[in-house]
């Protein structure tokens, strides 16, 4: 089946990465190797005053080709140097100096990075390292206001110490390169489609369970989790806007119903079983977010319990596994799970995938800092049960939410075809 997503694969996106002149040109590499990483084409232009700071060939090892340098620019070649490393679809500028800022502010083209940074098509980044005094000055605030108002993106930067003698400190010190290069690949996005384009998944039943669960220990204690459940609404939203028929079933999260669905509000584990188990019956793709608590009270208490001198302990006992309760009965439909490890991560979710009968399980990791529980990025590894797995890069729920359900489209597909 054609779907959009085909063309996307086509096309390697290439981002500019400009290195300016400051301490902060050491981070550069990693910012390169952490792009390429993430599946990008990197143009490298160095500053003359980068040059000072990082030698040219640690930038192009780590880019894997040659740099744009001034003194290449300014030799005879066949090409306009400046137009060839334009052609990116985003550029960013790791250890943006006062003096870039100022060029770019004011359309100057007198080196190869303001010159090329004119003729950019693609969003930019601007990533400043530079004195606390100098970025807070009148001039350098204005230049960066305009650029804002232009469009151009900031990250950074940051309050801390920086500098080799401790002469930094304050505002002004640069983003770290993970952080660089997450923001770098986000401005990479597609554009997800319209409403009224790409229903691949018209006539199709999804069903998302989402949150967490609470388990009531007495009326006013529970045992619960931080899930937000902004991973299971995006999954909801992409399945709705591409034309699904979608029942999303919540624990308590801080998000309202979204349009255009069913949205079953449930507390405990037992609750969403039964609201799972009842919409799935009929479905074609089951997506476990939810963070199901794994035990509840064995019996709980029907009134508030009083504190008492001395050490308590609770009577739990294990929760159904709606899952593995899905995947004994799978029939045709795509089962997708979730999981979150602390070690061993790719072993433990290929086991639960083959515990559960499920298609295919998406890996977090709850210790990275922006991604899983609350934040708006995640980064997962899909793992099948036979092992198999890819790494997909950070990024927003949003995007991971669209390529879970391209993956599970593709199951659901090849399942009804064979
Ligand atoms: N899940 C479920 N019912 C449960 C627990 C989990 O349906 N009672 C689902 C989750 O929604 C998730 C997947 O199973 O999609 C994996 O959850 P996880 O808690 O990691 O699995 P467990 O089997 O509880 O594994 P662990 O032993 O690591 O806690």
């Amino acid at each position: 089946m054609a779907h959009p997503a085909d063309s996307e694969a086509e096309h390697q996106n290439t981002v500019l990465v400009i290195v300016g002149g400051s301490m902060a040109a050491v981070k550069a590499p990693s910012v390169l190797r952490r792009l390429r990483g993430g599946g990008v084409k990197v143009n490298v232009i160095a500053t003359r005053a980068a040059l000072a700071f990082i030698t040219e060939l640690s930038l192009s090892t780590a880019a894997d080709g040659p740099v744009g340098t001034d003194e290449a620019w300014f030799s005879p070649r066949p090409d306009a140097l400046h137009l060839t490393l334009a052609k990116a679809d985003a550029a960013v500028i790791v250890g943006a100096s006062a003096e870039l800022l100022a060029g770019a502010a004011h359309g100057h083209a007198s080196d190869l990075a303001q010159a090329t940074l004119l003729s950019v098509p693609g969003p930019v980044l601007w990533v400043p390292a530079m004195n606390a005094a100098m970025w807070r000055n009148p001039a350098v605030q204005a230049n960066v206001q305009r650029l804002r108002e232009w469009g151009h993106h900031f990250l950074g930067p940051e309050v801390g110490a920086f500098g080799t003698r401790g002469e930094g400190a304050g505002i002004g010190r640069m983003a770290g390169p993970e952080d660089i290069a997450a923001a770098a690949l986000k401005l990479l996005e597609p554009a997800l489609p319209p409403e009224s384009e790409g229903r691949d998944l018209e006539g199709l039943k999804v069903v998302v369970s989402a949150g967490p669960t609470r388990e009531y220990l007495d009326p006013v204690r529970f045992i619960s989790n931080p899930s937000s459940g902004k991973m299971g609404f995006a999954v909801a939203q992409d399945a709705r806007d591409r034309g699904a028929e979608v029942v999303l079933v919540t624990g308590p999260v801080n998000l309202p119903g979204p349009p255009g669905m069913a949205v079953v509000r449930i507390g405990s584990a037992l609750e969403l079983r039964d609201a799972v188990i009842q919409a799935a019956h009929d479905a074609d793709i089951v997506v476990m977010t939810a963070a199901v608590a794994d035990y509840r009270a064995a019996e709980p208490a029907g009134e508030k319990q009083a504190k008492v001198a001395g050490d308590v302990s609770i009577h739990l006992t294990p929760n159904p596994d709606i899952l593995a309760e899905l995947g004994r009965d799978r029939g045709g439909r795509v089962l997708v799970g979730f999981a979150m490890e602390t070690h061993a991560g790719v072993e433990r979710a290929a086991a639960k995938a083959a515990r559960k009968n499920a298609d295919f399980i998406l890996l977090n990791y709850p210790t990275q800092a922006g991604t899983a529980f609350g934040g708006d990025d995640n980064q997962v590894t899909l793992v099948r049960a036979d092992g198999s797995h890819e790494d997909w890069p950070r990024t927003s729920k949003r995007v991971v939410a669209r390529r879970l359900l391209d993956e599970a489209l593709r199951v659901h597909v090849q399942r009804t075809a064979g």
